[in-house]
């Protein structure tokens, strides 16, 4: 198939995290048609093994690329941190993951060299964050945390709640860093708890907005934005649809009406 300038792009995470980065592409490039695929019945991917991730990714990956889209963004720090290779072997699409462009903006930012990266047990045990982060610089210190409990919190609706605050007071302890990289689409949610807990003074690096800048000069350089005037954005979960709507709802606060549950 051709990839052409008014296809869809195509957007995966295991469930809703995913939606904070299809938020900030729809900013960026209100002229885009979107496909966005939850795997809702088989999140949460993080505490799974990298084999079962990747099997996941590649199978969302195949579902979407059937529906031809022009680019593929894999808006899951834990299939981008274990799957990216292998989508990108078995399938000829443009693929962007949110692992390099966090660590691009975080090292970019940082003035003392020291970096800590949040996410899933299974991204803090690729080390996909520090290996991208030194291959930019290899001076930076980087420290990884996993903080499973935070994705259960926030698919709980506990956003700026004090046992939010107490967990992450636990998980950030002692963090002496000047940047913090949130490598976990979920976390963005909490950034107001996590900011005040790590301190005001740390920079967040949010990978939804430099995977959107990333998406936006990919596009740019294969001359594949679309002129289209209109845009429509469609959804896949393979499970649990009106959880999604209704979560998802506070997540891009608006609507999510075109949605369908499919079984992959
Ligand atoms: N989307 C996942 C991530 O960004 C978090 C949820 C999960 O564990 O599946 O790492």
């Amino acid at each position: 198939m051709k990839i052409t300038k008014n296809l869809p792009i195509g957007i995966f995470d295991s469930g809703l995290g995913g939606l904070t980065v299809l938020k900030e592409i729809q900013e960026l490039l209100p002229n885009e048609n979107i496909i966005y695929l939850g795997d809702t019945a088989r999140v949460p991917y993080g505490i799974r093994t990298p084999e079962t991730i990747i099997k996941y990714s590649l199978s969302n990956t195949n579902f979407l690329i059937k529906k031809d889209i022009k680019l593929l963004v894999v808006a899951c720090n834990t299939s981008s941190a274990t799957s990216l290779e292998s989508i990108r072997e078995e399938f000829n699409i443009p693929v962007i993951g949110v692992i390099e462009p966090g660590a691009k903006m975080a090292a970019s930012v940082t003035t003392n060299r020291n970096i800590g990266v949040i996410g899933t047990d299974a991204t803090i045990k690729s080390s996909a964050y520090s290996k991208a982060i030194h291959s930019l610089n290899s001076s930076i210190e980087v420290t990884e945390r996993p903080c499973p409990l935070f994705v259960p919190l926030i698919e709980e609706g506990w956003l700026n709640d004090p046992v939010t605050e107490a967990v992450a007071k636990r998980y950030l302890e002692n963090m002496t860093v000047d940047t913090l990289v949130l490598g976990c689409t979920h976390y963005p949610l909490i950034k107001e708890v996590i900011g005040r807990v790590i301190g005001t003074n740390v920079k967040l690096v949010d990978s939804a907005l430099s995977t959107a800048l990333e998406v936006k000069s990919m596009l740019e350089k294969l001359d594949l934005l679309s002129n289209n005037n209109t845009n429509s954005t469609k959804f896949f979960v393979t499970d649990g649809l009106i959880r999604f709507k209704d979560i998802g709802r506070g997540f891009l606060s608006r609507e999510i009406d075109d949605i369908e549950k499919i079984d992959l």
